[in-house]
């Protein structure tokens, strides 16, 4: 996928510096307990990792799904952690053949986690042959071609598959059956991710008052890996302006300076709106055409920027394509001249 280096202060896509400190980010919680927010996930998680514990069972396959940057991996290490075993991290796109997905599966020990990101991008030649990995615990493996083909039946170790995706709608069914458990991540409340900004900042000995850390997370746009990003760039500021604390004077200076405004739009949310207003009369307008408009692609416009504008009420997805809400003309100062009897009919 395409990135915008020069914006991505406010993306939830996984970028470069947090990847950084992935084998050993101080940031990301280890138990259970330390996990901030996704209460029902939380819950039901506890109950089925207890359970196979106390049955000496191998965890069910897991699939998470939701935005990016609410915890998918994070949650998956912890599963690993609280059951006492290996993790092993990959993605879809980087199990290109068979043979890969057969020398990670093989290489698992009794009960690891195999953690597949972005599982809905796996081909669909290594999808056939993790079907009757997750359900039988064996793969058949073929060699050469013609005369000379030898098929191979191998036993592998229990393990559990930890899933994640953004769009649990293109995994095709036969796989998402194939997961016993199912867990839907939610955008974060202001109050969890003042919380996580609260404990963020006292790992990274970073001194922020109360009212300046429910500032930061009410422009981080439901998503922890957001929240944490902008109070390291605010941090920066805070350097300069008030000798490393984080004071809420000082958050409001840097976000501006970072042109984070007071929803946690940055210029890219402004300029998708107003993309949408300006050439397409508020809506509504198609992904594909919306995705050229503005020089994304459609992917991004739908997994990054869409999910918040859509949680805060500025955009809806409609059959007929996108619509800008009168709330989003309101925040964007852009006056409203009413909507089409086409378009009132959408809402
Ligand atoms: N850091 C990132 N996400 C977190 C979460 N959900 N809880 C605690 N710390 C976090």
């Amino acid at each position: 996928m395409d990135f915008d280096f020069e914006n991505r202060l406010t993306s939830a896509e996984e970028i470069p510096e947090d990847l950084e400190l992935d084998n050993d980010n101080p940031l990301r919680p280890k138990t259970l307990s330390d996990y901030i927010g996704q209460e029902k996930v939380k819950e039901n998680l506890s109950v089925f990792m207890q359970a196979a514990k106390i049955r000496q069972e191998t965890l069910d396959h897991v699939l998470l799904y939701g935005p990016p940057g609410l915890g998918k991996t994070t949650l998956s290490g912890i599963i690993a952690n609280e059951m006492g075993v290996n993790i092993r991290i990959t993605s879809g796109p980087a199990i290109e053949k068979p043979g890969d997905l057969a020398a990670l599966l093989t290489n698992l020990n009794q009960g690891d986690v195999l953690f597949v990101d972005e599982i809905h991008r796996l081909p669909r030649t290594v999808e056939e042959i993790l079907y009757p990995a997750m359900e039988d615990f064996s793969i058949d493996i073929v060699t050469g071609k013609g005369q000379m083909a030898a098929s191979y039946h191998l036993p592998l170790p229990r393990f559990t598959l930890v899933g994640a995706t953004t769009r649990a709608g293109q995994l095709s069914a036969p796989l998402r059956d194939r997961f016993g458990v199912v867990l839907r991540l939610e955008m974060y409340t202001t109050d969890e991710l003042a919380k996580i900004i609260t404990r963020s900042a006292k790992i990274l000995n970073i001194d922020i008052t109360p009212d300046a850390a429910l500032e930061v997370a009410s422009r981080s746009r439901g998503t922890p890996r957001i929240a944490n990003r902008l109070l390291k760039r605010i941090r920066d500021f805070a350097e300069i302006l008030s000798a490393g604390s984080i004071t809420i004077e000082t958050a409001k200076i840097a976000l501006k300076k970072l042109e984070v405004d007071e929803l946690g739009l940055d210029s890219n949310d402004r300029r998708m709106l107003e993309a949408i207003i300006k050439f397409y009369n508020g809506g509504p307008v198609g992904l594909e055409t919306l995705a050229a408009a503005i020089g994304e692609e459609a992917v991004t416009v739908e997994d990054v920027y869409e999910p918040y504008l859509m949680q805060i009420g500025f955009l809806s997805r409609t059959p007929r394509g996108r619509i800008v809400s009168p709330r989003a003309y309101e925040h964007l100062g852009i006056p409203f001249e009413g909507l089409s009897d086409q378009t009132k009919l959408n809402f």
